[in-house]
């Protein structure tokens, strides 16, 4: 059958990832797919870069933009991040030219996930970024099909790695927030911005688009009430010890009575809760269906293993022509639904 031929903008640690894996799982890869996927073309801002993998065997395009149109690419896969700019303007024009895109963005999709959902659906092309949340752990289809047959009350978890590692850290180490604050960043886990790590702006990202999909909303960032780990002292998190809890960053949607709840804070998780025991860089989520019970998943949020394991999972998906509603529901029945606290904040 004929391959699924893929433009790639970014090749970051993540960029390379996605060819590496598609080198070295090659044949079954095909096989799961039915057919083959092959990188076409590449786009990065450093054309000298080593980045441990054989590029000369794709076109190389200067101009992000212009990927959208390349004219031997079926599908866009985009890592480059950042929630407008080229990133947009590269989702916007794949879409219009009738493409699928693949992304990892979770800040585009935060803030522009309903306009992107609509074009895609307007186009009959996929839209998805099984990436974009929680890195390798395959939440956003976990929930969007696994789970598609629930009433969802509550979905919850560890969304940020930079942050548990430093939550972890400090009670391992009995340190204060700036000295671990340092050793995160050296290990390639925070963003470009780290204030969007520890302020809880990365977690809230996240938060919005499980929330979109548990809930059947439009992805609603600017709902999410954000408080990061900036503040947490060596000292709160012993006092929690000492009580039997530990602190975590934790973002909750939960669907109440009188609307929706989005926030991203540091919680007091009591010893025997599962997020109590999730360590290090490491990625959880949580939710609760009304037939399907307690879910609980867990794995690594970010790196490029993890996150080329994601990005390729959903090419895989567009390569056999199994691709739903971006956020599990038709766009246009995407209620924009307030938390009920909106006006006390
Ligand atoms: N900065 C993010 C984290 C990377 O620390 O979890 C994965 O999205």
């Amino acid at each position: 059958a004929d391959a699924l031929r893929v433009a790639l903008a970014g090749l970051g640690t993540v960029g390379g990832g996605v060819i590496r894996l598609l080198d070295t799982n090659r044949d079954l890869i095909t096989r799961r797919a039915g057919r083959p996927i092959e990188v076409v073309a590449v786009s990065a801002r450093d054309r000298t870069k080593d980045r441990g993998v054989d590029l000369s065997r794709f076109d190389w395009v200067d101009d992000t933009a212009a990927l959208a149109t390349h004219e031997k690419a079926d599908v866009v896969v985009e890592l480059i991040g950042g929630s407008d700019g080229p990133a947009l303007t590269l989702a916007r024009n794949t879409l219009a030219a009738g493409r699928g895109f693949v992304t990892a963005n979770k800040a585009m999709l935060a803030h522009h996930g309903l306009e992107l959902a609509q074009k895609a659906e307007g186009a009959g092309v996929p839209l998805k970024f099984e990436a974009a949340v929680a890195g390798g752990i395959p939440v956003i289809k976990g929930l969007r099909e696994g789970a598609a047959a629930n009433v969802i009350s509550n979905v919850y978890g560890i969304l940020n790695g930079t942050c548990n590692f430093i939550l972890s850290k400090m009670e391992a180490e009995g340190r204060d927030f700036a000295e671990v604050l340092a050793e995160a960043q050296a290990l390639g886990y925070a963003e470009a911005d780290p204030s969007f790590d520890i302020d809880g702006v990365d977690a809230a990202h996240k938060l919005s688009i499980l929330a979109a999909i548990a809930f059947g909303t439009q992805p609603a960032f600017d709902d999410v009430a954000i408080s990061g780990i900036r503040h947490v002292l060596a000292a709160d998190i012993a006092e929690a010890a000492a009580l039997g809890y530990r602190v975590r960053l934790v973002g909750v949607g939960e669907a109440g009575p009188h609307g929706l709840f989005q926030r991203v804070h540091p919680h007091l998780i009591p010893l025997d809760h599962p997020l109590a025991h999730v360590t290090g860089s490491t990625n959880a989520v949580v939710a609760q269906g009304n037939f399907v019970g307690r879910l609980l998943f867990q794995g690594a949020g970010a790196g490029d293993g993890p996150t080329a394991s994601a990005v390729v999972a959903d090419l895989i998906d567009i390569a056999r022509g199994e691709f739903g509603p971006a956020f599990a529901m038709p766009a246009a029945s995407l209620v924009q639904e307030k938390p009920a606290d909106a006006g006390e904040r």
